[in-house]
């Protein structure tokens, strides 16, 4: 059994499907802070808080959880400057709550949910996994120190893990079962797609003068689906005997706000309003990922790299849910 927590969002929920379709056997573990029992397709949900360290021994004693994956952390990057403690606690503090219970019952397996923001600004371009990681906001601090915390607690403990680090995870499950829950992010396809659906007025196009194509930022998108299966291709890099590793998971292809604003207009067919405004305060110019790493260790390639799938994912699932 795989225990899959924050199975109830984003990113957990598609994993959820890809790992049963694949024939595992999954349970759910999620407060609900900001998942959805409606996106918990497959397995139990169980209703809980990892600040709760005997919720969790709970789970363990009910089923025979042979690895864990782990998605529930709070992710926004401007909510982690102005809380840090929310950040700190919940994505360091309760991560340390799930490893002390799983080495308690002698789990060794533990996928977790990193992020491009453990290298903070870019010194070059594509960004491999020997870039240098200095992150700029307590947000990439908490998955930076977890992954400092999982190399020790492998050397210590032998617990066998893996790192993902996502560059700018977006779209929804092809079949549309699954998606990014409208109204509940504050990225830019989510907010484009709030904007075309009328939620928003406008999508703010955040600074206008980077040195780039059109001026506009560019980021390495990846569809949620592709990053489902890298999860797979990991837990079975682990059971095949695989040392503990950190990988980067983008396309290696960035684009820029201006064409993801282009081609919500193409899919959508809505001419909705676009506002050039001013630059967000720590966004780098460009965010590119070099995954060659995971292409050859983990067999690993992404399937839905061009930005209309993507796009076109995401808002069926939109128009579904809204
Ligand atoms: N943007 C806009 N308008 C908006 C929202 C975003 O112009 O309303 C721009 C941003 O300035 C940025 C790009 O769109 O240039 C993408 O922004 P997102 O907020 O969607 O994503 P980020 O690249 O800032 O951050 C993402 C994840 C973080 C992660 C980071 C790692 O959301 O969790 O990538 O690089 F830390």
């Amino acid at each position: 059994m795989i225990l899959i927590v924050g199975g109830a969002g984003y990113i957990g929920s598609h994993i959820n499907k890809e790992l049963n379709k694949q024939g595992f056997e999954t349970v759910v573990f999620d407060n609900l802070a900001s998942g959805r029992k409606e996106l918990v397709k497959w397995g139990e949900l169980i209703i809980g808080d990892l600040g709760n360290i005997e919720e969790i021994r709970n789970v363990f004693k009910k089923y025979k959880i042979d690895a864990v994956f782990h998605f529930a952390a709070f992710k926004a990057v401007g909510e982690s400057v102005t809380n840090p403690q929310k950040y700190y606690k919940n994505n360091i503090c309760n991560t340390l709550n799930l490893l002390e219970v799983m080495l308690e019952n002698d789990v060794k397996k533990f996928i977790f949910s990193s992020s491009a923001a453990v290298f903070g600004s870019p010194q070059y371009m594509p960004i491999d996994e020997k870039h240098p990681q200095n992150p700029i906001n307590p947000y990439g601090e908490t998955k930076l120190i977890m992954e400092h915390v999982l190399r020790d607690y492998s050397k210590a403990y032998g617990l066998k893990y893996v790192s993902l680090r996502y560059f700018n995870a977006c779209g929804a499950d092809l079949e549309s079962e699954v998606g990014e829950w409208p109204g509940s992010s504050a990225n830019l396809i989510p907010m484009v797609l709030d904007a075309a659906i009328g939620r928003r007025e406008d999508i703010k196009i955040f600074g206008t003068d980077y040195p780039t194509k059109d001026g506009t930022c560019i980021r390495d998108y990846i569809h949620v689906t592709d990053l489902a299966v890298a999860h797979i291709l990991a837990f079975e890099y682990l059971n095949n005997g695989g040392e503990s590793d950190c990988f980067n998971l983008g396309n290696g292809r960035g684009f820029s706000v201006k064409e993801v604003v282009d081609m919500a207009k193409e899919v959508t067919k809505i001419d909705f309003k676009v506002v050039e405004s001013d630059k967000r305060e720590g966004d780098p110019a460009v965010l590119v990922a070099d995954s060659a790493k995971a292409q050859k260790v983990l067999g690993w390639k992404s399937e839905y790299a061009d930005l209309k799938t993507i796009i076109e994912s995401a808002w069926s699932w939109h128009l579904k849910k809204s």
